[in-house]
């Protein structure tokens, strides 16, 4: 241990599950392979089953070697490895925690900094938060400029009510300011990139507004099916799952105005904003399916009507968005994996070039390409060599992997960092979770009450259900594809 810094350590509930094994170490391995984590790091896995130290850190070891191949190294995850600890402790047992924190200042030695990760069931989050604070491990000590934080993984609640007692709970023991909602869409370097794209550059925000821009459209797909998750997915449905929390986060950076600064509450207080202005959605503009052989699966109820895939129109009531429409989607055993948010631009308002007959004019369109091929893509007309009139859609591309050597660091790395550096502008604060819910929670409840609209069916690997089309087709629009090399197909559709 060095003795010029104090310690900061790293408490993760839940330490033998697959989140701990598949992203958080790796993060934290990477993360210390850049020189990012200091000698001074403890990281203590918590659970119930009877490792040593040296049984937990082999299976770690196995878990970074599996999902960080290229940056796996035996000698420097030795040394990662020092600083892995483990403690065995049950959750529901209160002086596990009095033993844990004298545990805690053992290995710490003195005075020190923690934040405790919660990787563990949701169920448990409100008896966990509690137990911390009987325990009175949630607060730093008085009068030192240490700190204790929590990091809290999504699902926050299942609708606003859930949501709120969660809150509550959280904020009888931690104050807002030490707690951090982790959507993992926030740490991904291209939803990071949607504000330095708008604001630290001077040609897109004069035209990001209703007079120029014609329809935003979010697409979040996914090939996987539900896999092994079938018993929790069937409970939660895609809009918990996947809209109450990382497409209405694209959304609102693709809709907040500038805050003035990044600072986490500047930037936390612009988002909320969006939220508010989202007018209630309606059911007609909502589409709800499920792939064939979803019901099927194991562990899904059997008649289960849980949706794997939705898409739904939405307006934002505020000056820069009046009468725009926002279209998203997303959906499990699509046709391919990608996440991109279109910017489709209106026509312009007279051509004077003579479009032969049945040729489509092709809006501008920016594509923001979220992944799996990193990227913003600009789509606009040019003529065509050698002929009189003739234009074609063209695209202008940047490729972070051809730009940015190296490969993207995974979204855990940036949060577990600015978590230890008490940054929460990419962490979701509580207001924005229930805001989130207050405009989920009627259309979940329509769907699942009222059965409006019908749950319709899909093929696997498909673009999903005609009705999803339809949503559009019928505002005399379609969805667009704007992150294929090349710019070839722009439509993903029947
Ligand atoms: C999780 C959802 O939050 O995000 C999963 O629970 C989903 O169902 C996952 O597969 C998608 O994340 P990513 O980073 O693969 O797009």
């Amino acid at each position: 241990m060095n003795d010029s810094c104090i310690p900061e350590t790293l408490v993760i509930f839940g330490a033998s599950g697959d989140l701990t094994w598949r992203k958080l170490i790796p993060a934290l391995y990477n993360n210390y392979h850049k020189g990012r984590l200091t000698e001074c790091t403890h990281i203590v896995g918590i659970a119930r089953r009877p490792y040593l130290d040296n049984d937990f850190r082999a299976h770690l070891k196995e878990g970074v070697a599996a999902f960080s191949p290229d940056t796996f190294d035996p000698a420097l995850w030795d040394k990662f490895a020092s600083l892995l600890t483990y403690f065995q402790g049950n959750l529901d047992v209160p002086a596990d925690f009095s033993r844990l924190e004298e545990y805690l200042r053992g290995l710490e030695g003195g005075p020190a900094s923690r934040v405790y990760y919660l990787a563990i069931a949701p169920e448990l989050y409100i008896e966990t938060v509690q137990h911390l604070g009987n325990a009175g491990m949630a607060k730093p000590p008085v009068g030192t400029s240490l700190w204790r934080r929590v990091i809290i993984e999504k699902p926050f609640g299942t609708d606003l009510e859930s949501a709120q007692e969660l809150n509550q709970a959280v904020h009888a023991v931690f104050d807002e300011s030490q707690v951090y909602r982790i959507d993992h869409y926030l740490g991904k370097e291209t939803a990071q990139n949607i504000l330095f794209l708008r604001f630290a550059n001077t040609i897109f925000e004069p035209v990001w507004n209703r007079r120029y821009v014609d329809n935003i459209q979010i697409t979040v797909a996914e090939s996987v099916d539900v896999g092994t998750r079938a018993g929790y997915y069937d409970t939660a449905g895609v809009l918990r799952d996947m809209f109450q929390n990382h497409l209405f986060q694209l959304l609102a950076m693709v809709a907040m105005e500038p805050p003035s600064s990044f600072n986490a509450d500047a930037v936390r207080n612009e988002k909320i904003k969006v939220f508010e202005s989202i007018r209630p959605i309606r059911l007609e503009d909502t589409v709800r399916a499920q792939y064939h052989g979803f019901a099927s699966t194991t562990g899904v109820a059997a008649g289960s009507q849980t949706p794997t895939l939705a898409a739904l129109k939405l307006f934002i009531d505020n000056w820069r968005w009046k009468g725009v429409p926002f279209y998203l989607r997303s959906g499990k055993a699509m046709a391919q994996k990608t996440s991109e948010i279109i910017i489709e631009f209106q026509r312009p308002p007279h051509i004077m070039f003579n479009l032969t007959e049945n040729t489509e004019f092709t809006p501008n369109i920016l594509s923001i390409c979220v992944q799996p091929d990193e990227g913003i893509h600009l789509r606009f007309e040019a003529k065509i060599p050698d002929s009189p009139q003739k234009m074609s859609s063209v695209d202008m591309e940047f490729h972070y992997r051809d730009f940015f050597q190296g490969a993207l660091p995974d979204a855990y790395e940036r949060l577990l960092l600015d978590a230890f550096a008490g940054d929460a502008s990419l962490f979701n604060r509580s207001d924005a979770i229930e805001a989130c819910w207050r405009l989920i929670d009627p259309i979940n409840k329509g769907w699942e009450q009222q059965g409006v609209p019908p749950l319709t069916y899909y093929e696997s690997r498909s673009w999903g259900p005609i009705e999803a089309d339809q949503l559009l087709i019928k505002d005399g629009r379609r969805w667009r594809m704007g992150c294929q090399d090349g710019g070839s197909p722009i439509y993903a559709s029947h």
